[in-house]
């Protein structure tokens, strides 16, 4: 059995590419047996501007979304950041082991500050020190993730055994897990992009909550080439994107998709895939709906969490500042 942490920003309604990048296979570790840990990274969504009341909107879709996925509060540790304030404490101690130059070389810092200038925060730039925080707080050993964290885990991997180096052996270094087919859905208006809640238009990701009709438009928009059989080849960016996704909800692979459309043309997969997507979103949308009717409970559920992470962390807490000194 092995304790296995992912979290997300509730930024926003949760796209496809962040349910097959990190929560499905966090429900089926859950499933496997191990000891989960999944909570929604407020402080981490308030590095860039957040209004309050969609942010609480936010965090009660997210706990939401991630039961309708399948998450067993029972089997998984099911929580909000804010509510652990370890995270913040581990944070702060962390800053103080990190250079300056180890986050100004992080690829999404780079990306998010781009044309921003001094409005920049230092929560922002400091934002893959928080997620160490929230990862070696748990003696956590792997963290599922889309491949885009990949290089803010390296980060958490290298703090811990500096740590470890420097104060004793206090935290795990963790391990990164990140699916084969799937870990970076790409924009389907810019399939050279990831697809992203933050992207500056809804057409390049499909939203959990998106319906049919809706699907279907974006879809139909989906950026291809002007090939005209229907094939996996990753340097077909679009097409390749649009098989994954294929993929990934219907089960079949590159080859039986293939075969479906000899002499077939785009239009025809396109509807196609919509209607295999919109069909595996229907039950989790009318789930998320049901949870979504009754925020006390999701409150409740939330909290119960909270309480049971707070105790883990505390005793984490409790060995990191007897080593750094600060414990009379
Ligand atoms: P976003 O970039 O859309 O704001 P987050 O940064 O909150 O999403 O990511 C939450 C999780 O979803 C992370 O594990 C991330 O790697 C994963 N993820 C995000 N976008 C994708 C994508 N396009 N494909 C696969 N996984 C993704
Ligand atoms: N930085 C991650 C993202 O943007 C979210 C995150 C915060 C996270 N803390 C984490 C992911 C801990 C895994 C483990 O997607």
């Amino acid at each position: 059995m092995s304790r296995v942490l992912t979290a997300l920003q509730p930024s926003g309604i949760l796209h496809i590419g962040n349910y097959f990048g990190a929560i499905e296979p966090m429900v089926k570790m859950q499933d496997a047996g191990n000891e989960n840990f999944l909570f929604a990274v407020d402080y981490h969504a308030i590095t860039v501007p957040q209004d309050p009341e969609e942010l609480r909107k936010n965090l009660l879709f997210a706990a939401a979304a991630y039961l309708a996925a399948g998450v067993d509060p029972v089997k998984t540790t099911l929580f909000q950041q804010s509510r652990v304030p370890q995270h913040t404490e581990l944070a702060w101690i962390l800053n103080c082991v990190t250079n300056m130059g180890e986050l100004e070389r992080m690829t999404q810092y780079k990306d998010k500050a781009r044309g921003k200038g001094e409005s920049v925060t230092v929560g922002l730039f400091s934002y893959p020190v928080l997620m160490a925080a929230d990862i070696l707080l748990y003696n956590t050993d792997i963290v599922p993730v889309g491949d885009d964290q990949k290089q803010h885990l390296e980060l958490a991997r290298d703090l811990a055994e500096r740590f470890n180096k420097r104060f004793g052996e206090t935290f795990v270094v963790p391990g990164v897990q990140i699916r084969k087919t799937g870990a970076r859905i790409m924009a389907l208006d810019h399939p050279e992009n990831k697809m992203s809640k933050s992207a500056p238009s809804p057409k390049g990701f499909i939203s959990l909550m998106d319906d049919e009709k809706t699907v279907l438009k974006k879809m139909k928009s989906a950026v291809t080439d002007s090939g005209t059989v229907i094939e996996y080849d990753e340097s077909r960016k679009g097409l390749a994107n649009l098989m994954t996704i294929y993929n990934l909800v219907t089960g079949k692979s590159y080859e039986e998709i293939a075969a479906a459309y000899v002499g077939k043309g785009y239009g025809d997969f396109k509807t196609d895939l919509a209607g295999h997507v919109s069909a595996f979103l229907a039950p989790m949308q009318e789930k998320i709906s049901k949870y979504l009717a009754d925020p006390e409970e999701l409150k409740r559920i939330l909290e119960e969490g909270a309480e049971k992470a707070r105790g883990i962390a505390e005793a984490k807490m409790v060995e990191v500042r007897k080593v750094i000194g600060v414990t009379l």
